[in-house]
C-alpha cells in the first residue's frame, strides 16, 4: 500500500482551517500535520489538535526561506488557511515550499469569486501570493468557496437566531437579485480533501458551492422556515459603491490599520457581490475556474436551508464565537 501523503495545514485553529482540519482527518487518507507560529504553540486550541494525534510543526513565517524550507521537509501538500490580515505573509512560504519540493501548495484563497485586481483588496493581496507561486512555477490549486452559509442569513424578529447570525441589520443590497455562490463552512474541508489529490485540479482555480442564491431568495427561505416576516432595509447600488470607495480612501491614509481594513473588506465584498455580481458561476467559469460539483457529482453539500433550519432549532454556531 502506498504511504499516506503528508498534508501540512497552516491556520488550523481558525474558522476555515478548522473545517479543513476536520475534512482532512475525516478523509482518513492523509498524514495530517499543522504549522503554527511560536507564539501560538502553547494555545489550548493547538494542544487540543495535537491531542488528536496531529503532529505539530512550529515556525515564524517571517523566518528566512531556507529555515522555513527545513520546517517543510517531507511535506507533500501544503494548505494555508491563514487569516485575511496575514495573507501576504505567505509569500515567503512559496519559496520555502519550492525549495522543500512540496508537490502542491494550496494558498489561502477561500473567498468569493472576484476579479484578480482592482475590486477587492483581499483578493488583490491573495493574488500577489498566487503571482509569486506562478513566478516560481510551484504546483498549486486555488480554491474559492463563495460566501459561507453561516454569515449569509438574516435575523428574524423573535430573535431566535441572534445567537448564530452575524448579520444584524437585515439589509437587501441593490435590488437583492444578484445570484451568489454559497458554501457551508463545514463543507470547505470536505471539498478540500477531494480537490488536493485530484490531478484535474493541479495548477487550476476551483470553486465550491452548496447553493447559488440571491438575497431575495435567502430572505424568502428564512421567512418560510421561521414563519416570521422579516423587516428589510434597502441600500442602493450607488450607496454601496460609494461606501466601498470611501472605505478604500480611509484605508489608504493608514494601510496597516486593522480598524480601517475590515470596513474596506466588507464594503468591497458588498460591491463585488451585489453591484458587480462577481460571485456567481458564470463569472467563475469566465475566469477559468473549475466547478467542484461538476468534478465530484456524488458530493452532497449541506444546503443553505439545512444551515438555517439548524440555527432555528438552536443547533447553529456563530463563526468566531470561540
Ligand atoms: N468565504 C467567506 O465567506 C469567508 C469568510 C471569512 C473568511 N474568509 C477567508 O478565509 C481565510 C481564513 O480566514 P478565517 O476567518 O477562517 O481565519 P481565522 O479564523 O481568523 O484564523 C486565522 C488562522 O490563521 C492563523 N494565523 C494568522 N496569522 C498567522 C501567522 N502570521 N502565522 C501563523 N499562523 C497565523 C491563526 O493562528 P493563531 O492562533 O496563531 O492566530 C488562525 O489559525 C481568509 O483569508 C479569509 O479571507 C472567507
Amino acid at each position: 500500500m502506498a504511504a499516506k501523503q503528508t498534508v501540512l495545514l497552516l491556520g488550523a485553529t481558525g474558522e476555515t482551517g478548522s473545517s479543513i482540519l476536520e475534512g482532512l482527518l475525516e478523509a482518513n487518507q492523509f498524514n495530517v500535520e499543522i504549522l503554527v507560529r511560536p507564539s501560538s504553540a502553547e494555545k489550548p486550541a493547538v494542544k487540543k489538535i495535537v491531542s488528536r494525534g496531529v503532529r505539530l510543526r512550529v515556525a515564524e513565517l517571517g523566518a528566512p526561506a531556507d529555515e522555513l524550507a527545513k520546517v517543510l521537509s517531507g511535506v507533500d501538500i501544503l494548505v494555508s488557511a491563514i487569516g485575511p490580515q496575514d495573507c501576504l505573509q505567505q509569500k515567503v512560504l512559496v519559496k520555502a515550499a519550492k525549495d522543500a519540493n512540496v508537490e502542491r501548495f494550496v494558498p489561502c484563497a477561500f473567498i468569493t469569486i472576484a476579479p484578480p485586481k482592482g475590486v477587492m483588496l483581499l483578493r488583490d493581496e491573495k493574488e500577489e501570493v498566487y503571482n509569486e507561486i506562478k513566478r516560481l512555477a510551484l504546483n498549486h490549486t486555488i480554491i474559492d468557496v463563495g460566501y459561507w452559509h453561516q454569515i449569509s442569513f438574516p435575523r428574524v424578529p423573535s430573535g431566535r437566531v441572534d445567537y448564530a447570525t452575524v448579520i444584524m441589520d437585515n439589509t437587501i443590497h441593490a435590488d437583492g437579485n444578484a445570484p451568489n455562490i454559497l458554501t457551508d463552512l463545514r463543507d470547505i474541508g470536505r471539498f478540500v480533501a477531494r480537490i488536493i489529490t485530484d490531478e484535474r485540479t493541479l495548477n487550476k482555480y476551483v470553486y465550491t458551492w452548496g447553493d447559488v442564491l440571491t438575497e431575495n431568495e435567502i430572505f424568502s427561505i428564512v421567512e418560510e422556515l421561521s414563519g416570521e416576516k422579516i423587516e428589510k432595509n434597502y441600500v442602493s447600488a450607488e450607496t454601496i459603491e460609494k461606501q466601498a470607495q470611501d472605505a478604500a480612501a480611509e484605508l489608504s491614509q493608514n494601510p496597516q490599520d486593522p480598524s480601517k481594513r475590515y470596513p474596506a473588506y466588507i464594503s468591497q465584498y458588498q460591491y463585488s457581490k451585489y453591484v458587480r455580481q462577481d460571485n456567481r458561476p458564470w463569472y467563475a467559469k469566465f475566469l477559468g475556474y473549475l466547478d467542484a460539483r461538476e468534478l465530484y457529482p456524488d458530493f452532497k453539500p449541506i444546503s443553505f436551508r439545512e444551515c438555517v433550519q439548524e440555527a432555528l432549532d438552536g443547533k447553529g454556531r456563530r463563526p468566531y464565537s470561540g
